[in-house]
């Protein structure tokens, strides 16, 4: 870890050594919020929360993600004065009264994000296969898909889909293992896929109810995790990626179908996104942090313009690393 120098060191201590700007950090820790969501939480004015977040940044403790006409929070990793911040957070009283009603209220602002989500996917859980062919080349992508599942097809125990809607990945990729089960947590969607797999007899497959943040199966189970188009609707991205990491058997790989980065604001108010499409080096950072290696990055942009502004989409492939046998060795 980097050490920070005396100066780091002083003006990372100042800008953490106020309540505010305390409680911040400490609702940070707990995942990324927009300035306007952490005026929820704190209940203060929008212009004092930018002041404290300004602080913060110029601090180094806290990172800064303008992404359209919104801009995320989130606690700063990898700078010099991480460790210090790690430190100050495990050091927040978990009963003093004020970080338990800022806990208590972002629970709330959570809840909101989720249910504005469900209800969402529950209004357009039927028409969501005509939608998702709307702005991206939908038969390219699962193509690509399909190459790089079939080149390792040949020892693909458990297939696992997180956020599976309708049960697309299931229908089409499902045989190439000798299980697949997809979670979602909208039951609409579910029962959709259902009855899709049902009609295209894929017995070997089964949807469950289920979070991608905190996925229902036991470690080191999965031979392959699916996350088709779905990480731009999550509040905390890394979370799902965490979880596809710990659910993956060493060898196994994660794919991801997403949309690259974009301007398109509305797909936040019409469509429930929350991210406006992942960058390759953010999504890369991403998959480092929860311990995968990155294997392959695409970008299929759509070949004729529709009229209306294109989305691309981009697609990433990363392995959990099998034990080196020199550990192995050592671990028994
Ligand atoms: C755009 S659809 C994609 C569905 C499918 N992967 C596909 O490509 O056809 C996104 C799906 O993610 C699901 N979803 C959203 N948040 C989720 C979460 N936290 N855990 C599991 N599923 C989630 C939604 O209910 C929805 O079915």
């Amino acid at each position: 870890m980097y050490k920070p120098d005396m100066e780091q060191l002083l003006s990372a201590l100042r800008a953490a050594g106020e309540p505010t700007r305390l409680r911040i950090l400490a609702i940070l820790a707990l995942g990324e919020l927009t300035v306007s969501e952490l005026t929820q939480v704190l209940s203060q004015s929008q212009p004092r929360i930018s002041r404290h977040l300004k602080l913060l940044a110029d601090a180094g403790l806290v990172q800064r993600y303008p992404e359209g006409s919104w801009v995320f929070y989130r606690l700063h990793e990898g700078t010099h004065v991480s460790g210090v911040l790690a430190q100050i957070i495990r050091h927040i009283p978990e009963d003093d009264h004020d970080i338990l009603r800022d806990r208590e209220r972002f629970g709330e602002v959570r809840q909101l994000r989720a249910e504005r989500a469900q209800n969402y996917f529950a209004a357009n859980a039927a028409s969501w296969d005509e939608l998702r062919a709307r702005h991206i080349p939908e038969t390219a992508v699962e193509e690509k898909m399909a190459d790089q599942l079939e080149a390792h097809s040949g020892d693909m125990a458990l297939l696992i889909d997180l956020g599976t809607g309708t049960g697309r990945m299931l229908e089409i990729f499902g045989h190439l293992a000798q299980r697949a089960i997809g979670f979602d947590v909208s039951a609409d969607m579910l029962t959709l896929a259902r009855s899709k797999l049902d009609e295209v007899g894929a017995k070997n497959c089964q949807v469950r109810q289920g979070d991608c943040a905190n996925v229902p199966l036991e470690d080191n189970v999965a031979s392959v995790v699916i996350l088709h188009q779905v990480l731009h609707f999550l509040d905390d991205p890394q979370r799902a990626l965490n979880e596809a990491a710990r659910i993956l058997a060493p060898g196994g790989r994660v794919l991801i179908a997403d949309f690259g980065p974009h301007e398109m604001e509305a797909l936040r108010e019409d469509h429930a996104h929350r991210r406006l499409g992942f960058g390759d080096a953010e999504m890369r950072a991403m998959l480092t942090q929860s311990g995968l290696q990155v294997r392959e990055t695409q970008t299929l942009s759509p070949e004729s313009s529709s009229g209306e502004q294109d989305l691309t989409v981009a697609m990433w492939q990363a392995e959990k690393l099998e034990l080196p046998q020199k550990e192995n060795r050592n671990a028994r």
